[in-house]
């Protein structure tokens, strides 16, 4: 069987897990954070031994093995519907755990233990939740002065206690929603119109929202510097096209005028051929023809056609 080298490595890489058994663990992180009133997704991942099957799977706060009669907040055995505590993961390695609109009593460790066919098994470590308050959202930016000169740049990058990657986070400009999301904002080529009042917010609501950071866009004398560098970005890129174009055309035709070479050598030399054949046999019809020649006149007065053409004549 013949095997590309991705194809291979691709085989490579999914051969390593699926090969070794992969006994009983559970993965999460040592710690997470959470904004109070916010959303989070706690990754979690399991694995037990080839060949069971597992039956239920359980998240409890604060007990080490999360048994039967442990208070939990999510047992698939007794799902509460109306629970903020939300099971997103699977009975076969994924055991992600949502929690919506987080309270400060949230804040806990959590472990996840799941039961198969064959034994039971509980991620000793758990997960330390910590809820934080919003107060701490803040605009943190690149660059020391709030005045940032016209056609100029600034990353703006929402920060809070809690690392909230896994969270929306959204941005506005004087109380206008920008249509950007993520922790880092970057503006670039800066006119008068970017400059105001930003702040960031950890939820849609915009409860959790930053205290505001300014931006003063100053006056420069080189004015659109900004537009005159993308242009010249721009026929920089045009020129480098243009060359690798010409290049390209070039080599085409240079192998095009080699080919058309040798077909007229080959053709010349059958001819040549021919004509010695024919000489052979006593055609002794011996003909030549003159140049045809255009002589311009230099006098525009003179009447007649201004070029006079000479044919010279079929000489025998
Ligand atoms: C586990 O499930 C969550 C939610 O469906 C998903 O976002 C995440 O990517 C999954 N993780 C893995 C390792 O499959």
């Amino acid at each position: 069987m013949k095997m590309n080298p991705w194809t291979l490595s691709v085989l490579l890489l999914l051969a390593g897990p699926l090969g070794a058994d992969p006994g009983w663990h559970v993965e999460y992180p040592d710690s997470f954070c959470v904004v109070e009133g916010s959303t989070a997704t706690i990754p979690c991942s399991f694995t037990h031994p080839a060949g069971q099957r597992v039956e239920r799977v359980v998240w409890c706060p604060n007990h080490e093995i999360c048994h039967l009669t442990t208070p939990n907040v999510y047992d698939s055995s007794n799902v509460r519907a109306d629970s903020r505590f939300q099971y997103l993961g699977d009975l076969v390695r994924n055991c992600t755990l949502k929690i919506i609109k987080t309270v400060k009593q949230d804040a806990a460790t959590y472990h996840f233990r799941f039961e198969t066919n064959g034994d039971k098994y509980t991620g000793k470590k758990g997960v330390g939740v910590t809820v934080t308050d919003g107060e701490d959202v803040k605009v943190r930016s690149s660059v020391t002065d709030n005045v940032v000169k016209e056609g100029g740049q600034v990353t703006l990058t929402c920060t809070s206690a809690c690392s909230f990657h896994r969270l929306d986070v959204h941005w506005y400009r004087n109380r206008q929603a920008l249509s950007e999301t993520g922790r880092a904002l970057h503006l670039s080529c800066l006119t008068n119109d970017d400059a105001g009042d930003y702040t960031c917010s950890l939820d849609s609501s915009g409860r959790k929202t930053s205290a505001p950071w300014s931006l003063l866009v100053g006056e420069d004398e080189g004015r659109h510097k900004c537009d005159s560098d993308r242009s010249v970005t721009v026929s920089v890129v045009s020129v480098l096209l243009a060359v690798i174009l010409l290049l390209l055309a070039g080599l085409v035709f240079a192998k095009r005028n080699r080919r058309h070479a040798q077909k007229k050598a080959s053709e010349v030399i059958q001819k040549h051929e021919v004509d010695r054949k024919q000489e052979a046999v006593g055609a002794s019809e011996e003909v030549s023809y003159a140049t045809v020649r255009f002589k311009s006149n230099s006098s525009r007065s003179a009447p007649g056609p201004e070029h006079e053409i000479v044919y010279s004549e079929v000489v025998r």
